[in-house]
Parts: C-alpha cells; sequence; structure tokens
C-alpha cells in the first residue's frame, strides 16, 4: 500500500528519526510532532501532556511540498535512493518557527551554530503525525551489527543480570579523559552502555567509521570482558547542549539504562554554552519525571604533577601542568601525523585516527 501512496522524501536527520521513532527510542512520541507538543516543547521543554522532552522532532517542509500534501492524508517516507521506509498519517500542517525555536531550542539565533544553521534551510511548514517505520534504514557495514533497539539492550542488560546500566554518550573517539569518566561511573555501577551517536554530525566531527575502531580498540585492549556493552545511537547530533542533554538522557532510559554520564559541555559546539550548563538544567525537573539519573563530572585530564588523570574537582595543580587537547587541536595534530601523548589517548586510538587521516590525504 506504501508504493501507492505520494512520496516525501526525507534527510538524513529525519531518516534517523524515523528510525528511532519507530523502534520506541523516542518513547512517548508516536511519530513527528503535532503543534501542540511542537509549541510546548520549544516554549515549556515539556510534551503538552507535561512530560518532559526538549528538542523538537520535526518534519519539514516548503510550503510548495506541504500544499499538495492534505490533512488526513498517508504518505509514504523515503530516503535519498527512493527507497520507502514508512508511513505518516498527516494530522496536522503548521509554521515552522524557526527564530523562536533557534532561541528557545539553541539559545542563539547566530547561524554560526550548526543547528540554527540547519533550522534556517530547513522548510518553512511542518508536518505533524504518527508513523510506521516498514523498514530498517541501511547503516555503513562497519558499525551496522552494533546497532541495538531499546527491546533489545533491555533484554541483554537482564540477560547480564545488570540491574544498574550507565551509557555514556559520544560523538567523539574515547580518550582517556572519558574514559576515567567511564570508569569512575563503573566503579559503582553494574554495567556501561558506550553509546556512540552515528547519525548526521558536524562535518569536521571524526566520522563514525573512525569512531568505531577506536570504540572496539578500547574495548579489545583495555576493557573488562563483561562489564562493558558497545552499541550505535543512529540519532543526528544536534548541538542544543542542556537540552540535548536531557533528550539524550531519556532517550537512553528508553534504552533501559538507569544512569546517564554527564560531563563537561555536553552536546556543545564552540562557545554557545558555558561548560556546566547541561548539568544545570537537570534542576528544572523532578528526578522522578526524568527517570534516569545523572552523573555528572567536572572537567578531566590528565596533570603531570599528580601523575594521572583528574579533575578540577579532585586537583590542586594549575593549568601548566595538564595534558588536554580541544578536539580541534587533535584533528590538527593527527591531520600532520603527529602523535598524540599517552597522558591523553591509548597509543591504539592515536594510531587509528592518524591512520584514518593519511588515508583522507591519499
Ligand atoms: S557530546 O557532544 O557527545 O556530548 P563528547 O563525545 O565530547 O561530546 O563527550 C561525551 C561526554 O563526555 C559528554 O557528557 C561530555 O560532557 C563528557 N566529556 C567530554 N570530555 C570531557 C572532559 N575532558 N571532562 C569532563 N567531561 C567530558
Amino acid at each position: 500500500r506504501a508504493r501507492t501512496l505520494p512520496r516525501l522524501t526525507l534527510s538524513p536527520r529525519e531518516v534517523s528519526d524515523l528510525l528511532l521513532l519507530g523502534v520506541g527510542a523516542y518513547s512517548p512520541l508516536e511519530g513527528f510532532m503535532t503543534s501542540a507538543d511542537y509549541h510546548a516543547v520549544v516554549r515549556e521543554a515539556r510534551l503538552a501532556s507535561g512530560l518532559p522532552w526538549t528538542i523538537p522532532i520535526t518534519l519539514a517542509r516548503t510550503p510548495e511540498q506541504a500544499q499538495v500534501i492534505g490533512l488526513s492524508a498517508e504518505v509514504a517516507l523515503c530516503d535519498e535512493r527512493g527507497e520507502i521506509l514508512g508511513i505518516l498519517q498527516v494530522y496536522d500542517k503548521y509554521r515552522h518557527d524557526k527564530e523562536e525555536q533557534a532561541q528557545q531550542v539553541y539559545g542563539t539565533t547566530d547561524t554560526r551554530h550548526p543547528g540554527v544553521e540547519s533550522l534556517r534551510q530547513a522548510g518553512d511548514i511542518l508536518l505533524g503525525g504518527p508513523v510506521t517505520l516498514l523498514e530498517m534504514p541501511p547503516l555503513d557495514a562497519l558499525y551496522a551489527n552494533y546497532l541495538l533497539h531499546p527491546r533489545e539492550t533491555r533484554y541483554l542488560f537482564q540477560q547480564k543480570g545488570w540491574r544498574t546500566v550507565v551509557a555514556f554518550q559520544t560523538r567523539n573517539p574515547i580518550h582517556r579523559a572519558h574514559e576515567y569518566i567511564q570508569r569512575c561511573a563503573l566503579e559503582t555501577i553494574d554495567g556501561l552502555l558506550i553509546h556512540p551517536l552515528v547519525g548526521a554530525t558536524k562535518a569536521d566531527d571524526i566520522p563514525a567509521p573512525v569512531r568505531m575502531q577506536c570504540y572496539l580498540a578500547l574495548l579489545d585492549h583495555y576493557y573488562p570482558e563483561n562489564r562493558v556493552v558497545l552499541s550505535v545511537f543512529p540519532a543526528a547530533m544536534r548541538y542544543a547542549g542542556p537540552r540535548e542533554a536531557i533528550f539524550h538522557a531519556l532517550v537512553r532510559k528508553n534504552y533501559g539504562c538507569t544512569h546517564f554520564i554527564v560531563g563537561r559541555d555536553h552536546a556543545g559546539v564552540g562557545n554557545f554554552y558555558r561548560p556546566y550548563d547541561a548539568q544545570r538544567i537537570f534542576e528544572r525537573y523532578d528526578a522522578a519525571e526524568i527517570g534516569i539519573t545523572p552523573m555528572f563530572f567536572d572537567f578531566t585530564f590528565h596533570c603531570r604533577r599528580c601523575g594521572h588523570i583528574v579533575s578540577e574537582k579532585t586537583c590542586r595543580h594549575g593549568e601548566a601542568d595538564r595534558v588536554f587537547f580541544s578536539g580541534t587541536r587533535v584533528r590538527e595534530m593527527v591531520a600532520r601525523g603527529e602523535s598524540l601523548p599517552e597522558e591523553f589517548t591509548r597509543p591504539e586510538i592515536a594510531e587509528i585516527l592518524i591512520q584514518a587521516y593519511r588515508e583522507k590525504r591519499h
């Protein structure tokens, strides 16, 4: 029947949202947001029902494209190859309040913010309504085997006998500071879910297939066999800082996790957010309504004087004693083929990054 319906081609971000809606990762959402939910989320950081939700999950079209789609119509949702992936029942068509959304969700209307820029490019009309996922969108072969849906991770954690599970969201290779935070969490929690985001990211983030090799190296060489699960999170990155931290936490609850790591500048970009905004936003909600416990970590780094990884909370020495590089600096170093110090990253991971950049150049 889907083949007989009018078709809409989804962007990569919309494809990943369709997938995540279909598998229940975005529960309680059942489709792209209708106007009541959209406005409540933008303005109150809650759904119209009052439940916490911070990121609009929307399907945007130009007015011309939206005009030909009738209310209560069904449309087939396709990817850019023209494959039908699902069906949308159009319950609502409404105006995309881009300015207000940018200001409320990203805290800025500056188009240097990648989220604001993608909003600027999006259509002016939003289509809302429930979706049915018919086909799994194809994933990169390098990590397709690591895709687990909420029902599967919940089953896995139960099989492993984990009563508590901490999730680690990331869009970067795992460096020593990340590893330290994960180990700290794992000291008191039964299991760790490393849940790297593999949907669309900004162009200069390290590609997911390369990151995947880094995560596997860490598991192979350093982590205990039975305490860590690696699985991919096929969402697109929004760079919405604090709002995205709540969203990331709620979604990981759906995957069956009980705890969620929020460190320094979670889901941040440039200097758009203050380093701990993504932790403070949790104060705006009751712990019970969030339903997953955030684990907050201060800025962590290697301190030469202490001789190990510490945080601003646990070390008395100054910045001159720190071994730490920003993501931009790391990319510059590996692009020049410079090795990364062992205090900053595991040698196996440095090697993968340097190799990936070498291949990119040739
Ligand atoms: S994110 O955009 O996916 O949040 P990233 O992969 O850099 O970015 O970070 C993953 C998690 O680790 C986030 O919770 C982030 O706040 C935290 N984090 C990253 N680096 C550090 C650090 N040096 N100190 C403390 N927390 C950190």
